[in-house]
């Protein structure tokens, strides 16, 4: 059992927190936003991600995580901390380092005695070397601690199946002391330890978000040339997924990704390489036809509608996936605001992710659900695919539409299926 520390309180943080405590450690977890943290003692949570309160509480109730505002009493309570704080995208791409350098200083000015300093968050490779530089900058030798890069893989939607069920840890370090507690960290999940230095740990977590984010490039490319020649990617992706050193998964033609993570990585990791002298034209191009995915999918929507203009369009999906209220970069998001300022009247329903929605768009109406959504709409778009959207009663949907038009983003019904119901079926790479 250790004492940790956890300093940031998001998606990343507040999972790590209520898993790491879980297993038996004592966690506190500290936020530089006050009403945040005041929250977070009476159970509110900022998030919603399957099974993270009933941990948090079932954690707070055995006394095992708490919630502070000084990294100073974190960092003096904890063997470990983890730096688990905001990593934006600047404008030049490049990632904004600036909360983790200021953490860095706050845990340099309050160390006493030997400490493990993890960085969590997804950073460029040297990022680490940098934690480093700064904590001996402030402590002058005085202090004796390790800096150790630990990304975290987890999705939203199942992040703490992801964190309780890793594929693989991977830790990066400069000494056998830092390794050893890192490994009996995790010693319960009884998950494959890859035990690197600092820079190929960063590296590792840029270059699996890349990768993921090219295979979903790769078959949206795809899908454009299946739909030219009367093909079905959703086929081509079936086939090419047995294949086990290709995998079915991150293969599912859509309208692209969004997130909080991959467009930022992607964007992140072609920056550092560019600083570094290498022009990563793989993932540029990875970039540009997730943008152009946008631009094809509105253009099939005026092919169908004709004019966008005074079209009343209803809208399935606002978070950026399913199982997550998150909204940031949210392709949704963008396309609701391309067809408002092309003078659409647009109505939609989310699940989870309304009243995140609410806060930041306005002009548009929100339904209570997917059948007030659809009513009186000269078309419904399916943005995000969550499961409840594929159990929608379709022949309720038809009467309710002004006329019978589903285009839909996430390729979650079948061409013929849809056809033979009588509706105007628009989908990505199959129809
Ligand atoms: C991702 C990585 O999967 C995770 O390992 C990392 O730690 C954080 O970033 P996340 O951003 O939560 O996780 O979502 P993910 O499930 O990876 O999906 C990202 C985007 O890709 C979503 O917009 C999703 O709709 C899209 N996507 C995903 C596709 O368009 N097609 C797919 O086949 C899979």
């Amino acid at each position: 059992m250790f004492n940790i520390g956890v300093i940031g309180t998001g998606y990343v943080g507040l999972v790590t927190a209520a898993c790491l405590a879980d297993l038996g450690n004592k966690v506190i977890c500290v936020d530089n936003d006050y009403k945040k943290i005041e929250n977070l003692k009476k159970n509110i949570i900022p998030i919603y991600e399957p099974g993270l309160a009933e941990l948090l509480k079932k954690n707070r109730l055995a006394k095992r995580i708490s919630f502070g505002h000084s990294i100073k009493e974190a960092t003096t309570k904890s063997e470990i901390i983890f730096i688990c704080v905001g990593t934006p995208a600047n404008a030049d791409g490049g990632a904004d380092l600036s909360a983790v350098e200021k953490v860095a200083f706050e845990i340099a000015q309050a160390i006493k005695g030997y400490k493990v300093i993890v960085g969590k968050s997804t950073v460029p490779a040297l990022t680490g070397e940098r934690i480093k530089q700064a904590i001996e900058i402030k402590t002058q030798g005085r202090v004796n601690f390790d800096v150790v890069s630990n990304p975290e893989f987890l999705r939203e939607g199942q992040a703490i199946h992801d964190t309780m069920h890793p594929d693989r840890i991977v830790i990066g370090v400069e000494s056998k002391h830092a390794e050893d507690i890192m490994c009996r960290l995790y010693k319960p999940l009884k998950s494959q330890i890859v035990v690197t230095n600092i820079q190929t740990a960063e590296i590792i977590k840029h270059a699996c978000n890349s990768f993921l984010s090219t295979k979903i490039s790769f078959i949206n490319a795809i899908a454009h040339i299946c739909e030219k020649l009367g093909a079905d990617v959703e086929m081509v992706a079936q086939a090419m997924g047995l294949d086990k050193r290709i995998a079915k998964d991150f293969l599912n033609a859509g309208i692209g990704f969004g997130g909080y993570c991959f467009p930022k990585d992607l964007d992140a990791f072609i920056h550092l390489a560019e600083k570094h002298g290498y022009n990563f034209e793989l993932l540029k191009s990875v970039r540009k036809i997730n943008e152009e995915q946008k631009r094809f999918f509105i253009k099939k929507i005026e092919e169908t509608l004709w004019n966008i203009k005074n079209k009343n369009i209803g809208v399935l999906g606002l978070s950026f996936k399913p199982n997550t209220d998150d909204i940031r970069n949210s392709i949704a998001m963008e396309i609701i605001r391309t067809l408002k300022s092309a003078g659409a009247k647009i109505k939609a329903y989310d699940p989870q992710a309304m009243a995140k929605a609410k806060a930041e768009i306005r002009g548009i109406q929100f339904c209570k659900d997917s059948y007030a959504a659809a009513k009186n709409s000269d078309c419904l778009l399916i943005m995000t695919e969550w499961a409840e959207f594929k159990k929608l009663d379709l022949a309720k949907i038809k009467k309710l539409l002004a006329q019978p038009v589903i285009i839909d983003g996430r390729n979650m019904f079948e061409p013929a299926a849809m056809k033979k119901l009588g509706f105007v079926y628009k989908c990505v790479g199959r129809c």
